[in-house]
C-alpha cells in the first residue's frame, strides 16, 4: 500500500442503528397494539420518530400510532419506512432496520381492523433522559457553541472547537454526537486534539465557532488558535467523531478502538453543516464521551477509497448534463485485515451504490449494495462479525450518478456538467458538487476475529 497517501488514523466509533427487529410471527386476526404493534414501533421507528428526534412526529404512544395507523401501513408496505437504503438480500449488518414480511402484514392488519389498542398496562414506558445517546449515559458531556439558525432557507457551515479538560489519564471507549436540531444538522465531522503537556498554556481561548464558506477547511488550525503555543501542531485523532442524517452512535465493543485522553484536549469541529431552515432557532448540539477501565487491545483504522482518498475514480467524477454514468474505485490492500464498518457517501446525483471485495483466491465478497441511493440516509453499516480481507485483495466501489432532469433531486433543473471541486484543497461538501466516497473502518486481522460479536451485547 503506499503509506503516504493512507489515511491510517484511528477511529473511535462508529454509528449504526440501536436495536434490530422483532423475530419473525404468524399474523393474528386482530392484531392490538399492546401485544403485536408496540414491539415493532420500539424497535423500527422511535430512534427517530420521538419528541426531537429526525423525524417530524413522535410515536411513542398508542394514540400517536393510532392517528397515524392508515400512512404507516401505506409506508411500510412501500417499505419507504423504516429507512434503510442497504439491500438486505447483499449484505448484514448490526441494527438492520427492515421489516419482516409478517410485520408489515401485522401493521396492514391492524390498521384494517382499527387500531385496537390491546392492553396497555402491559406497555413500557419510555425512558427520556436528559443526555439524548444511543449509547448509554456519557461519562462526559461536552456543549458545542450554540449556533442561532435564520430562517433564510440557506445552508451554513462552521468551524467549531470544544475544549476538554481531564484531571487524570482515561482511557475513552467511544465519542458521540448529538444533534440538538436533529432536522437541521446536517454533518458533523469532529477530530479530537490531544496538547502534550506544557504545549498549551490556555487552549480554551475562544472563539468556539467561526462560520466558514462551504467546503473550506481550517487545515493548520490557525482561526481557532488550536495550534500548541510554539506553533506546532498538536497530536490529531483524524475523524474520532462523525454524524449523518438520521444517524445513531454505537461503540464497538470494549477493547477494539479504544484511546487514551490525558489533561488538555479539544474536539474539532471541521466543520459543522446546518441544511436549509424555514425556522428561527439556536441549535445546542453537544459530544458524549464514553470512559472504561479497560486499555485498547485492538486499534481500529480508516481506509478512504474515492473522492479525496488513497485511490482514483474511473472515469473521474464528471458528470455531464443530461447523463448517467457509472464510476469506479479500486484499491489493493497489502495485509491482512477485519473490516468492521463501511460508509457510502454520494450526493444528490447518486443512484445506486455497490461495494465489494475481490479476494486472492477468486472469490467475491459482498460489502454492500445500496440499489436506490437516498442522499437522506447515509448510515455508517457495521458487520455483524469482522469481515476477513486478506491481503492482496481488491476493495472495488462502483457508484451510478443520474444527472438527468428526470432525477427528482438534481439540484440543477435544467441539468448542468456537476463533479468534484477540489478549490479549497479538499473536496466540497455542498451537496450541489458531487463526491464518491467509500470509507472502511478495520483493524489488522488476528486469527478469530470473525467470531467477534459487534452487536455489544445488544440483539
Ligand atoms: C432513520 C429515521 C427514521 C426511522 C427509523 C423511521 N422513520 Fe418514519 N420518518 C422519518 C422522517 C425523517 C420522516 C419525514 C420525511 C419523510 O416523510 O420522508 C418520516 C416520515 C414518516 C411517515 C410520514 C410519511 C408520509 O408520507 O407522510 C410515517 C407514517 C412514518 N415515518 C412511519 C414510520 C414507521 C412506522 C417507522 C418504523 C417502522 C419509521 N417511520 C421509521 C424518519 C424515520
Amino acid at each position: 500500500m503506499r503509506h503516504s497517501l493512507i489515511l491510517w488514523v484511528v477511529t473511535v466509533m462508529i454509528f449504526g442503528w440501536h436495536c434490530s427487529g422483532p423475530a419473525k410471527t404468524d399474523v393474528p386476526d386482530k392484531p392490538t397494539y399492546a401485544e403485536h404493534i408496540e414491539p415493532i414501533i420500539r424497535s423500527q421507528c422511535v430512534t427517530c420518530h420521538h419528541n426531537g428526534g429526525t423525524a417530524p412526529f413522535s410515536l411513542q404512544t398508542y394514540e400517536e400510532v393510532k392517528r397515524k395507523s392508515k400512512t404507516i401501513a401505506r409506508v411500510t408496505a412501500k417499505r419507504y419506512m423504516p429507512p434503510w437504503p442497504a439491500d438486505p438480500e447483499y449484505a448484514h449488518f448490526i441494527n438492520e432496520k427492515v421489516l419482516t414480511k409478517a410485520e408489515i402484514e401485522i401493521i396492514q392488519r391492524w390498521a384494517e381492523t382499527g387500531a385496537a389498542p390491546g392492553d396497555l398496562t402491559k406497555v413500557k414506558p419510555y425512558e427520556l433522559p436528559a443526555w439524548k445517546s444511543s449509547i448509554g449515559k456519557p461519562d462526559l458531556v461536552l456543549p458545542i457553541e450554540e449556533v442561532e439558525i435564520e430562517p433564510n432557507m440557506r445552508d451554513r457551515f462552521f468551524l467549531v472547537k470544544i475544549p476538554g479538560l481531564l484531571s487524570r489519564d482515561t482511557w475513552v471507549r467511544a465519542v458521540e454526537f448529538v444533534a440538538g436540531s436533529p432536522d437541521l444538522v446536517h454533518h458533523f465531522n469532529g477530530h479530537i486534539l490531544m496538547y502534550d503537556k506544557g504545549k498549551k498554556k490556555n487552549h480554551q481561548k475562544k472563539p468556539y465557532a467561526i462560520e466558514i464558506t462551504a467546503g473550506e477547511y481550517d487545515s493548520d488550525f490557525g482561526k481557532l488558535d488550536l495550534l500548541n503555543d510554539d506553533g506546532s501542531k498538536p497530536y490529531r485523532l483524524h475523524s474520532a467523531v462523525n454524524y449523518l442524517p438520521g444517524v445513531q452512535g454505537v461503540a464497538y465493543p470494549d477493547g477494539i478502538g479504544t484511546f487514551r485522553l490525558s489533561g488538555k484536549f479539544t474536539v474539532v469541529g471541521n466543520d459543522l453543516h446546518y441544511g436549509p431552515s424555514n425556522r428561527k432557532t439556536r441549535d445546542r448540539s453537544y459530544i458524549n464521551l464514553f470512559f472504561t477501565d479497560k486499555p485498547p487491545s485492538r486499534l481500529t483504522k480508516e481506509l478512504m477509497l474515492g473522492t479525496n482518498g488513497v485511490s482514483g475514480i474511473t472515469p473521474p467524477l464528471l458528470i455531464a448534463p443530461n447523463s448517467v454514468s457509472k464510476h469506479t474505485t479500486r484499491f489493493q490492500i497489502d495485509r491482512d485485515i477485519s473490516l468492521l464498518t463501511v460508509n457510502p457517501h454520494l450526493h444528490l446525483l447518486g443512484k445506486r451504490f455497490t461495494g465489494y471485495a475481490l479476494k486472492p483466491n477468486g472469490d467475491t465478497v459482498k460489502l454492500i449494495q445500496i440499489p436506490h441511493w437516498d442522499f437522506r440516509w447515509q448510515y455508517f453499516y457495521t458487520y455483524p462479525n469482522p469481515v476477513y480481507l486478506p491481503a492482496g485483495t481488491i476493495v472495488v466501489a462502483e457508484a451510478v450518478f443520474d444527472n438527468t432532469a428526470g432525477n427528482p433531486n438534481n439540484p440543477n433543473q435544467p441539468p448542468k456538467q456537476v463533479g468534484e471541486r477540489m478549490e479549497y484543497g479538499g473536496a466540497s461538501m455542498r451537496a450541489g458538487d458531487e463526491m464518491f466516497q467509500f470509507i472502511l473502518t478495520y483493524m489488522d486481522y488476528q486469527t478469530g476475529d470473525e467470531k467477534i460479536s459487534l452487536d455489544n451485547g445488544k440483539k
